[in-house]
């Protein structure tokens, strides 16, 4: 488990972590989005110990995150794989020696029968076995990524960390680089903190995450719940506009789960026999749960009859103003 309480962090006179307090569960994939300079870069550095932080205490699985007591530090760092958006691999190296490369940086015999074993069922693992001599250069981004990943397991750390790990990467690509980091979640059971701006991230993959603006965690719970339910901030992030809505009338905003997408907006029109308008709607994705929400306009009088139903189907519903 990964415990954040009040941690704090400022580079000179800049504070750029204002008490942040998140715990992480083992085997969970959890995620911190924000924006450009919101501060999760630091945040996960802050985690493996890479930066130092004011105040506040980390922990990882009961010992504290701290710069003073150098061998611990690397027993923990030891316990954290990495991945970043420019991959970071040495060109001067092919496939093999780059996923073997932190063996060689911790002293460990790279030609023995385990590690051999290791690192070529690790390049198995991501999909690169006809690659195995290729440089960098002669991968795509997606496949150098899958290097990346297999080089952050190659110790069998417990814990992965993600620096906005597919942010280079066009659509598709990144569907598969986050559904092999969700394999790697499943079978081998690791903890995974993926750090992004990219919404569709943390929706494919995540199941909590950090909303995280100007150092702060605004909002943190389930993706659907952040996403689906979002407050003003996490708004302004995601840009989400429910587009032009009439002036007239009662605008009211509804939130399906997969549990509440029967038909009940024309059942209610059936039912309480009166006209509305739909403006706006929406279908997500999460996790492969699709959740959605809808705007309705009705007429003044209509309001408190419809809200009467919703209530009464136990659908989510708000009153735009
Ligand atoms: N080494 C550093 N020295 C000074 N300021 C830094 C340093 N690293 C990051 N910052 C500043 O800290 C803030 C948060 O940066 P960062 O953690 O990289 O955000 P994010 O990853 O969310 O984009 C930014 O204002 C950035 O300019
Ligand atoms: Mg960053």
């Amino acid at each position: 488990m990964i415990e954040l309480r009040d941690v704090r962090k400022n580079f000179d006179n800049l504070e750029v972590l204002k008490g942040i307090s998140i715990t992480i569960n083992d085997g969970e994939i959890y995620g911190i989005i924000g924006q450009s300079g919101a501060g999760k870069s630091t945040l996960l550095r802050c985690i493996n110990g890479l930066e130092s932080y004011q105040s506040g205490t980390i922990t990882v699985d009961g010992t504290i995150v701290s710069q003073k007591d150098k061998n611990t530090l690397r027993r923990l760092q030891r316990n954290m794989g990495m991945i970043f958006q420019n991959f970071n691999l040495l060109e001067r190296l092919d496939v093999y020696d780059n996923v073997a490369l932190p063996m060689k940086f911790w002293g460990i015999n790279v030609s023995s029968p385990e590690s051999v074993r290791r690192i070529e069922e690790l390049i198995r693992l991501v999909g690169l076995e006809d690659k195995k001599h290729a440089r960098p250069s002669e991968l795509s981004g997606g496949q150098k990524q899958r290097v990346a990943i297999a080089r952050a397991l190659v110790l069998d750390p417990q814990i992965i960390l993600c620096d906005e790990a597919t942010s280079a990467l066009d659509p598709a690509i990144t569907r598969e680089i986050l559904s092999l980091l969700q394999e790697i979640n499943e079978k081998m059971g690791k903890t995974i903190i993926v750090v992004t701006h990219q919404m569709e991230v943390v929706k494919q993959i995540c199941q909590r995450v950090s909303f995280l603006r100007d150092g702060t965690v605004l909002a943190e719970g389930k993706p659907e719940d952040l996403f689906i339910h979002p407050i003003k901030e996490v708004k302004e992030f995601l840009q989400e506009e429910s587009g032009l809505l009439p002036t007239k009338g009662t605008n009211i905003q509804l939130f399906f789960t997969d549990k509440s997408s029967d038909p009940v907006i024309t059942m209610m029109a059936r039912e309480l026999d009166l006209d509305f308008s739909i403006c706006w709607g929406k279908l997500e994705d999460f996790r492969s749960n699709v959740y959605g929400s809808l705007v309705i306009n009705v007429k003044d009088e209509d309001t408190q009859k419809v809200c009467e139903y919703l209530d009464r189907e136990k659908v989510n519903w708000e009153v735009l103003k």
